[in-house]
């Protein structure tokens, strides 16, 4: 049986990585989806399980009234929206004595900005019927500080807590919101900044700070935003959940592990 019969959600970020992952899960699940990028998704047509009254829409996250539009046209043909996925989001950071003004304000425009943007022309919608899940994704790096983070930390940190307050004013309303932390994961965004940015043998002791001793794959973000749009998560609000195979779980000095035979 689907998860999400008779369920509208607005996915931004929705032509690559983990929106684009959770567009197919959901729609898998029955969900009418309403994608959202800057450009639009290769095979996005053949999206399996996507029904013909989804669409695709082209328009940046730090703009409010193409959002505004997008979402009024989903509200005029289907009644509602029930969920809202904001995936869309870029790396960035650095130190702070070497980091351009532009650089702070751009992360800060695209992850943070928009992300209350995306959230904000949903919210009419949801009050009206007195139910809705937010799911922002954030970040670990939005729960701990790590070398060079800076704008991209504090845009995750700024989601995360702005996903709290979403929960505290919208609670009574019949609306839940909750934020996906997600550790490192294998889309695009991370082969550029990460394998492209430092290579795979410095990136090693990143993969290592995951217990599980892997990346994470696309799905399993969306596996857990499925979690939180579905009524299976129905009292679950206000969490900052870490999916990360562990990174946040503790610190690991690595030498337990092989005298236990782990490795
Ligand atoms: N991949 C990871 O390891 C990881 C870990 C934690 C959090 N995240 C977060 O998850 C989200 C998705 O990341 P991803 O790894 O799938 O990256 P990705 O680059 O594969 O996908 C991000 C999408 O967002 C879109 N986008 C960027 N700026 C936009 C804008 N202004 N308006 C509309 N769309 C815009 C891009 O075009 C792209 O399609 C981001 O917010 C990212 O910070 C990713």
């Amino acid at each position: 049986m689907p998860r999400l019969p008779d369920h509208v959600s607005y996915i931004t970020g929705a032509a690559s990585g983990l929106g684009l992952a959770t567009a197919k899960r959901f729609a898998q699940e029955g969900a009418t989806i309403i994608g959202a990028d800057l450009q639009r998704a290769d095979g996005w047509d053949e999206v399996e399980g996507l029904s013909p009254q989804s669409s695709f829409h082209i328009l940046d996250v730090r703009e409010e009234e193409p959002q505004r539009e997008a979402i009024a046209e989903a509200v005029a043909k289907h009644g509602k929206i029930n969920s809202v996925v904001t995936a869309a989001g870029v790396a960035g950071g650095g130190f702070v004595h070497m980091l351009d003004l532009a650089e702070w304000q751009r992360v800060i425009d695209i992850n943070l900005t928009g992300t209350m943007l995306s959230v904000k022309v949903c919210l009419p919608s949801m009050i009206e019927q007195r139910a809705g899940s937010i799911i922002t994704i954030a970040s670990v790096e939005g729960l701990e500080g790590c070398e060079g983070g800076s704008c991209y930390n504090a845009s995750k940190g700024g989601v995360v807590i702005l996903t709290k307050n979403l929960a505290c004013d919208y609670g009574r309303a019949g609306i839940r919101a909750n934020a996906i932390c997600p550790g490192f994961i294998d889309t695009p965004m991370f082969q550029s900044a990460i394998m492209g940015g430092m290579g795979e043998e410095r990136a090693e002791p990143i993969k290592f700070q995951h217990k599980l001793g892997r990346w994470g794959q696309p799905e399993e973000i969306a596996g857990a935003a499925l979690f939180l749009a579905s009524e299976d998560s129905s009292f679950v609000s206000g969490v900052a959940l870490p999916v990360d195979g562990g990174y946040t779980a503790g610190h690991q000095y690595g030498s337990m592990a092989e005298l236990m035979g782990f490795e």
